[in-house]
């Protein structure tokens, strides 16, 4: 399977929509926490300190102050601000209770899960772990100086982020491996976000030999390894000598998420066509994005004084927004904007495949249409003119909270020109970077008082056709919302 023909199979039409049967399986719901039982867990010291550096100027590739003097609180804190359980729902109907966490997730299944490597830390034992998120602990699955020969031995703490598509199937079914990629990306910028509020610097790679990662974390079989991200930097507290140290594995049993996993053949085979085998080589060089330019300037983006800590736990996923008259300033769009597009620290990120359009419902200064918008430039190109609501919420599969927000977007990606540079391996890369485009938009609408929703449901060709773009000119990959969340009854902390 090419990933042409996956991405062809997997667009949303009416139709399509239409003809479905699937049922969702409660009983066989897959387990959204993985644990790897029987090794040592060490525990992540409680209420780590809070980054205080403004998420804005995070987001704008400023660092904050290093507060941890040593491994446990420095590690506890870059997971407590990018993969721990931040609130909780309950359901008023049935008193079911489930948890929220920092990172965003489709559905909020999670198939994300959060392993690494650390080498070094002063107080803390160089070895593999796997991240406990419903306990915030470190599964010790090896301890020791691993021989890892797709990672940079130079970085004290290596991130493998894998995925388990199983999770997000349950759902979604075929188009899921395309959530469990954006999911990858919130993940990364979580995690490097975090990791530069507390002073830290990252480095993601996309590109390395998929079997050869797996077999040497001893991952079980349904976890694939997707992003591996370096954390480099001073404020990384180090032991003064590092001894090398025989390795000893426990492994772990991992848990069973489901009693029967249902296997979907497309995702395997879009998954193995995204693979790369043991002689990989370097990345390639892709082709340089398309420069163009508008008749709007974008404004000084708006400020925000709120602390990175608070931004990244108290983000949320709106339901909805509140329609009616309340708009966002021109200012606080161009914030958005400037956050969203910031460079992002990757293999595969020198150039950038996704390009936003926007839809404008209610946004000062600029009138109701739908805009390109031109990253190099910062400008804004008119590309249609009047009311966008009914048609923003039409193209989201119906969604109101598309059309209920100030503004919303389409992300749109030269897969063709990733993919001549990568392979299909560039399938994966799209997806990363609309990822953590989309995360990066989370946290800017929450650091301006507004909230954000992913939209990963859309109707694929029916938003090429509402844009223009002519064939082979770019594939929607993702939608967003921005504007003012209405209450969430069944949000809890
Ligand atoms: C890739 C992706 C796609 C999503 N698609 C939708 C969507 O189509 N509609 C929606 O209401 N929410 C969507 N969401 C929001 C999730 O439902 C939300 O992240 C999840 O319930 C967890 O809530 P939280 O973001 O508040 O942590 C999406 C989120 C992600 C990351």
């Amino acid at each position: 399977m090419t990933w042409r023909e996956y991405h062809e199979f997997t667009k949303h039409n009416p139709s399509s929509l239409r003809r479905t049967l699937h049922v969702l399986d409660w009983a066989n719901m897959p387990d959204p926490f993985r644990h790897y039982d029987g090794v040592p867990v060490l525990d992540l010291p409680a209420d780590p300190p809070v980054p205080e550096t403004p998420a804005l100027e995070v987001l704008r590739g400023v660092s904050g102050a290093a507060t941890a003097a040593e491994g446990p609180t420095f590690l506890s804190q870059l997971l407590f601000y990018s993969a721990a359980i931040s609130a909780s729902k309950r359901v008023p109907s049935t008193g079911y209770r489930y948890a929220l966490r920092v990172n965003p997730s489709s559905g909020n299944l999670h198939p994300t899960e959060f392993h690494f490597l650390a080498r070094g830390l002063k107080d803390w034992p160089d070895g593999l772990y796997h991240y406990r998120p419903s306990a915030h602990m470190a599964e010790q699955r090896a301890l020791g100086n691993l021989d890892m020969r797709w990672t940079d031995s130079s970085a004290p703490v290596v991130f493998l982020f894998t995925t388990i598509a199983w999770r997000e199937a349950w759902k979604y079914r075929d188009r899921a491996y395309r959530y469990c990629l954006h999911d990858i990306g919130h993940a990364w910028q979580a995690l490097a976000l975090a990791g530069r509020a507390i002073g830290c610097d990252s480095f993601a790679r996309g590109h390395f030999p998929d079997d050869e990662v797996a077999q040497s974390c001893r991952l079980h079989e349904d976890e694939w390894p997707m992003l591996v991200v370096e954390l480099r930097g001073p404020s990384i507290p180090m032991r003064a000598s590092c001894t090398a140290a025989e390795t000893v594995w426990y492994g772990g049993h991992a848990n069973r998420l489901s009693t029967d996993d249902v296997v979907y053949p497309r995702i395997h085979a879009i998954h193995t066509a995204t693979k790369l085998g043991d002689g990989c080589g370097g990345i390639s060089a892709a082709g340089p994005a398309a420069i163009g330019s508008g008749e709007i300037k974008l404004p000084l983006p708006a400020s925000s004084t709120r602390a990175f800590g608070e931004v990244a736990r108290m983000r949320r996923s709106a339901l909805d927004f509140v329609g009616g008259a309340q708009s966002m300033s021109f200012a606080q769009l161009s914030a958005v904007l400037a956050a969203a597009t910031a460079l992002l620290s990757a293999d595969f990120a020198a150039s950038r495949f996704i390009q936003l359009y926007l839809y404008v419902h209610r946004v000062d200064g600029l009138q109701p249409g739908v805009y390109r918008f031109w990253q190099g430039s910062a400008e804004l190109e008119q590309i249609r003119s009047g009311d966008q609501r009914v048609q923003a919420a039409g193209l989201s599969l119906g969604q109101d909270l598309a059309g209920n927000a100030c503004a919303s977007f389409s992300m749109i990606a030269d897969i063709e020109r990733a993919v001549r540079a990568h392979g299909d391996r560039g399938y994966r890369y799209v997806h990363f970077e609309a990822g953590a485009i989309g995360h990066r938009l989370y946290l800017a609408a929450e650091a301006l008082g507004l909230a954000a929703t992913g939209i990963g449901a859309f109707y694929d060709d029916e938003v090429h056709d509402y844009l223009n773009l002519a064939s082979g000119q770019g594939q929607v990959v993702y939608h967003f919302a921005i504007g003012y969340p209405v209450p969430d009854p069944r949000l809890e902390a």
